[in-house]
């Protein structure tokens, strides 16, 4: 019986046998990945969000947007024609969790910082229909009622800080003050201008 007899006709070997090549071969693509600066490293003129911007992220994910939007530019032509550049690793290091999301009922948001005015978004999301007539999108009126609750943003940005996002003892002390009297569609609208910035020439 020839060694590769052996192996196709011993099921318990063969599993075993292709356990450890698909690890190895698992190990030898990802493990380069976390010493690779382009993936590791934020991208130049990359921030963190702002207290305000940070608020209106948590409000982004608490509504669902991110079940219709996904936040990643695929490298096709069809995407980069209509979003622009398309998304890289380093953009992402202060996005926790990561909202990149697969599934599109409405447009990819990565890049619409900037594309609309604050005005326009505001209109849109308290009723998609008064600016864009076809749409399917539920509007979110409660946004520019509901005032921010500032009471656990330091909370929040002290433990992004020990992940590594470089916040100053200043910034987390002004964060309450930065947030007071605003609303939440404030916050969600600052929220969508940051997105995708740093890797535009729209700034
Ligand atoms: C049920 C699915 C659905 C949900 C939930 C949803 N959207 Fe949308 N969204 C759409 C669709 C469809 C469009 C395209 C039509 C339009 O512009 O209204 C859209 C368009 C947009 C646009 C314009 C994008 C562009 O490039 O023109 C923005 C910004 C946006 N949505 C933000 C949000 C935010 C913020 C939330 C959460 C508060 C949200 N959406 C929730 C479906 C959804």
């Amino acid at each position: 019986m020839s060694a590769h007899e052996k192996v196709e006709t011993n099921l318990g070997l063969l599993i075993i046998l292709v356990i450890l090549t698909v690890s190895v071969g698992g190990l030898i693509e990802i493990v380069p990945l976390y010493f690779m600066k382009s993936t590791t490293e934020p991208v130049a003129g990359l921030k963190p969000y702002t207290a305000l911007q940070l608020t209106g992220r948590d409000i982004y994910i608490r509504e669902g947007c991110n079940t219709c939007h996904s936040q990643m530019i695929r490298p096709f032509r069809a995407e980069t024609e209509r979003y622009g550049h398309y998304s890289v690793a380093g953009e992402f290091i202060y996005d926790r969790p990561f909202l990149w999301g697969s599934k599109r009922t409405g447009p990819d948001l990565q890049r619409v910082g900037g594309r609309y005015s604050d005005e326009w978004h505001r209109v849109h999301l308290n009723n998609p229909r008064d600016v864009v007539p076809e749409s399917i999108m539920p509007g979110f009126p409660w946004l520019s009622e509901n005032k921010i609750d500032t009471s656990d943003i330091k909370a929040k940005m002290r433990t992004l800080r020990k992940l590594g996002h470089p916040y100053t003892d200043q910034e987390i002390e002004d964060a309450p003050a930065q947030l007071e009297g605003k609303t939440e569609m404030d916050a969600m609208v600052a929220y969508l201008q940051s997105l995708g910035r740093s890797l535009t020439s729209r700034r």
